[in-house]
């Protein structure tokens, strides 16, 4: 009997940690078998600052997910996220000596194009393909078994700093867990929700988190474009927290049931003051006033990502946000109506086995992270005794 391709996705995010464990099928399906989401305080801005109290909330998702899968998985591929991912264009060119492309061939020019100069502080994390040309003819899908005298690759380099790679690496190992590799958050959750046809007409995909937005374009059937604008759905909690003099649970509450961006309604709420029991009226129009005013500041620095790319028109499938924050009232029409482009909430798709939780827009990313997996043929090694009894040491003394 084949062996099962278990694997083990984390997104170590700024307000909660996904584990999902799902099964690769022989028939491309990617099955959830287990998934977990702990809320996680200790994250900034996608980045780890209290790795103890990170570590445990990633302990409790993978745990959670792994019984609730039956597994015991212990090799996890990781979301990486935050402003300090950066995209770099990288080329490479090889001459063919046998004039058959062979497997070898296709990797040797892939690593020749990702030999890209970064600084000495950081460290390439995926090398994304955008193109290969063989003999001069480009947009070449499968080179390998052609017949050429020259192959020409064109990557994008996605790199980060090795001080936030190496801290989500060892807060993953508090947690008892190995990073077997990790995958840029923005690129996972766009690939767990755009279909291929998006990607080819041309589409911007936004995550947009609690404490990041990710934002990614795709045209040609490639990406274009990748960066992190350091800001999500926290920030209109802290405002309305501070704005209204509420604790930040009654901002987040008041956020999730009144705030809707473009909203003309009127009257009172009541909810208690932050000192002692007194009940306090909140005119709606001042909650709206402050949501506007963070959408606004956001939605200059999305448009300021967006600027670095050359339009010639716009993406023809229009802009399909995920993540928590996309589910804030009319942020999707107040998009559409500015940039004049469709815009849709979006969710994973494709997926097996316990899917309803897994198809939410705030799971992208740690399905884009199995499908990576699932994609790039990276699996865990099987189950055997002595990892079972290492991970019961582990998790024993851990
Ligand atoms: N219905 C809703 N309306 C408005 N905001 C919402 C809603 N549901 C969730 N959110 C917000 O979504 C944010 C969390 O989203 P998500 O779970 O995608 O973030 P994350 O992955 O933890 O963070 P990040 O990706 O920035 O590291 C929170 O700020 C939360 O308030
Ligand atoms: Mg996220």
């Amino acid at each position: 009997m084949p062996k099962r391709q278990l694997m083990l996705a984390l997104d170590v995010g700024t307000t909660k940690v996904s584990a999902l464990v799902a099964e690769a099928k022989t028939d491309g399906e990617l099955a959830v078998l287990g998934i977990a989401a702990t809320p996680v305080v200790g994250m900034r801005r996608g980045l780890v600052f209290e790795v103890e109290r990170v570590a445990l909330a990633i302990r409790d998702a993978a745990n959670r997910a792994n019984s609730m899968a039956g597994t015991e998985l212990t090799q996890a591929a990781v979301a990486i996220n935050g402003e300090h991912l950066t995209l770099t264009p990288g080329q490479g060119k090889i001459a063919l000596k046998t004039g058959v492309i062979r497997e070898e061939d296709l990797q040797h020019v892939m690593a020749k194009a990702s030999h890209v100069s970064l600084g000495n502080d950081r460290e390439v994390i995926r090398v994304i393909r955008r193109g290969i040309a063989v003999d001069g003819f480009r947009g070449v899908v499968d080179p390998v078994g052609m017949v050429a005298h020259t192959m020409e690759a064109d990557v994008f380099v996605v790199s980060g700093l090795n001080t936030v790679i190496r801290n989500l690496r060892h807060v993953v190992n508090m947690a008892g867990l190995n990073v077997l590799n990790f995958v840029p958050a923005p690129e996972a959750s766009a690939n767990a929700v755009l279909s291929d046809d998006e990607k080819q007409v041309g589409v911007v995909h936004l995550d947009v988190g609690g404490g990041t937005t990710g934002v990614s374009v795709y045209r040609g059937g490639h990406l274009q474009y990748l960066g992190v604008v350091p800001l999500g759905g926290e920030s209109i909690t802290s405002d309305l927290s501070v704005g209204l003099g509420v604790v930040a649970t009654q901002a987040e509450r008041l956020k999730l049931e009144h705030a809707a961006v473009g909203s003309e309604r009127e009257g009172t709420l009541e909810v208690r003051a932050v000192s002692g029991q007194a009940v306090k009226l909140i005119p709606i129009k001042e909650l709206q006033e402050i949501v506007a005013a963070r959408i606004d500041e956001w939605t200059d620095y999305v448009e300021k990502q967006l600027q670095k790319i050359e339009w010639t028109k716009g993406p023809a499938a229009g802009v399909v946000m995920t993540g928590g924050g996309a589910l804030l009232k009319g942020l999707d029409s107040h998009l559409a109506t500015r940039w004049g482009w469709p815009v849709r909430i979006g969710g994973p798709y494709g997926l097996g086995g316990l899917s309803d939780l897994s198809k939410s827009p705030g799971y992208a990313t740690v399905v884009g992270v199995a499908k990576a997996m699932m994609r790039d043929g990276v699996a865990p090694e099987p189950e055997t005794l002595w990892r079972r009894l290492i991970q019961f040491w582990v998790n024993l003394w851990g």
